[in-house]
């Protein structure tokens, strides 16, 4: 009640101008009715209305739950009115709370045209904007900010992680009417930059130039022998074996019989090996030639790049386990109202999510404490009782054991197979580029990740850090 009282102010309070064209805080039973799943399989997932089992507030920390196995999702609801994001800020935020130990599934949304029909919502229908966290393993987790561009996707090329501990985080995406953006976690800055630089949808302004020559007298040679250098007079470079001086012709050698002595060879104590003239840096290097950039001929601006008109907010993701919350979901033209609309949602429970998480942590240890000592009293009673009977409990104990630690290994061949599965269902989903592309993407992306590489082993203290202590800390 406190927030919708505090998110009914602040709408009050938003300046004349902001509008808000999507918002969802999933705190009234109703909250699902506008989520219309898609037709186009029959065995989706389910959604249902959660708070989970830590929480900051009970009725603010309820939000989206996927609340099935192993299952696809494709839900999609209508904006209020529709949004044309031409010449306005464009922002979508929304929360996520991994309550299962994330493994493998996506949390992402997606922004869709009003011409989206939500019966026909599947991996192939067509969107402007597909944003948040993807996980699949250890290697494959990234938060996806992709937009559409002449009917093509294409995603940020900065890698982004997100946040895989169990607590809410909130993303924010923000297209801006200047063709510049930036994504934030938790209200710090992840990536910013333009859209010309960040996704390879226009052709690069400029080029190297394709006519340029390397001068004849470009000198690339980075070091030159030093002419100054001499080889010392003392200098032994032979023979690398000599006769052994001190060998002496034995007194029973017969020279008829054991034909000409020869003393054995032994390594050149004096010898230094080949003398080679030392290397000294040439002093008219040039660095390697590159040819200079030159325009681009084919290079166009295009001020639509990034502006889309939305119709529909849409769901359509994969995941194993069950029980990703989505929550907050706010699309609007205005980021101060997104700022203000996550202070009074997810910024006024995330500290107390954090204690209540602790406590979930703590009482989780004290029964399984309690049901350890349970089954050693147990035991021990059955060993005052008698060999046999000791023997008995034991065994059972055992049993338990090693039926626990089967069920554990059969779950994760489950799980195994699930990703497996997954993997091919998304493989059966081709992506809208060209696999030319996808391969040229796939290397710039590599350079940028090794820069960022680079960048983050100067952070190495919060690498070691473990993810979910690390987030605890940062909130
Ligand atoms: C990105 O953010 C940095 C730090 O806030 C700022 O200095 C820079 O101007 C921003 N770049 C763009 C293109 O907005
Ligand atoms: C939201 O909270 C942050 C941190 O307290 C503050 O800097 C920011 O100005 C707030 N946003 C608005 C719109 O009041
Ligand atoms: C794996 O998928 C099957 C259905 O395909 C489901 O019954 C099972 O619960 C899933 N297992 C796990 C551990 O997610």
């Amino acid at each position: 009640m406190k927030l919708s009282i505090a998110v009914a102010s602040l709408m009050a309070l938003a300046s004349a101008s902001a509008r808000v064209y999507f918002q969802e805080t999933f705190s009234e039973p109703e909250s699902l009715d506008r989520w219309i799943p898609s037709k186009v399989r029959d065995d989706y997932g389910t959604i249902r209305l959660a708070t989970g089992k830590w929480y900051g507030d009970e009725k603010a920390g309820q939000g989206l739950q996927l609340a099935s196995e192993a299952r696809f999702y494709a839900y999609s609801a209508k904006l209020d009115r529709n949004f044309n994001t031409k010449g306005k800020d464009l922002v979508l935020q929304f929360t996520v709370k991994y309550e299962q130990i994330i493994d493998c599934g996506g949390a992402y949304l997606k922004l869709l045209p009003p011409s989206h029909d939500p019966a026909k919502f599947d991996g192939d229908s067509e969107y402007a904007v597909m944003f948040g966290p993807d996980v699949c393993g250890q290697a494959n987790r990234r938060v996806h900010a992709i937009l559409n561009y002449n009917g093509k996707n294409y995603d940020n090329k900065k890698e982004i992680l997100p946040r895989t501990d169990q607590l809410t985080h909130q993303y924010t995406f923000w297209v801006k009417p200047d063709q510049t953006f930036e994504i934030h976690i938790d209200n710090k800055l992840q990536a910013n930059g333009t859209l010309e630089d960040f996704y390879d949808a226009l052709p690069p302004r400029e080029i190297p130039d394709p006519d340029a020559k390397k001068p004849d007298d470009w000198v690339d040679e980075a070091s030159i022998i030093d002419p100054s250098d001499k080889k010392p007079d003392d200098w032994v470079d032979g023979p690398a074996r000599i006769p052994d001086p001190d060998a002496k012709k034995p007194d029973d050698w017969d020279d008829d019989m054991d034909g000409d002595w020869e003393p054995p060879m032994i390594a050149n104590p004096e010898y230094k090996g080949e003398w080679k003239p030392r290397k000294v840096p040439n002093p008219a290097y040039k660095g390697q030639w590159v040819p200079p950039n030159i325009p681009n001929p084919n290079y166009e601006s295009d001020e639509d790049f990034g502006a889309y008109v939305i119709g529909y907010v849409g769901l359509d993701i994969w995941t194993v386990k069950a029980g990703t919350i989505i929550d907050n979901i706010l699309v609007t033209d205005d980021i101060d109202y997104a700022s203000e609309f996550g202070n009074t949602t997810w910024a006024n429970y995330v500290k107390a999510e954090i204690e209540s998480l602790e406590k979930y942590e703590e009482e989780e240890a004290k029964s399984l404490s309690e049901e350890y000592d349970k089954l050693k009293t147990e035991s021990d009673k059955g060993k005052s009782k008698g060999a046999d009977e000791e023997e008995d409990v034991v065994d059972e104990l055992e049993k338990d054991e090693l039926d626990e630690e089967e069920e554990e290994e059969e779950e994760e061949e489950e799980v195994e197979k699930n990703v497996t599965e997954a993997e091919k269902e998304e493989e059966a989903e081709p992506e809208d580029e060209d696999e030319d592309e996808l391969e040229d993407e796939q290397t710039e992306e590599d350079e940028i990740k090794d820069k960022d590489d680079e960048l983050e082993d100067e952070q190495t203290e919060d690498e070691d850090k473990p993810q979910d202590e690390y987030a605890r800390d940062e909130l």
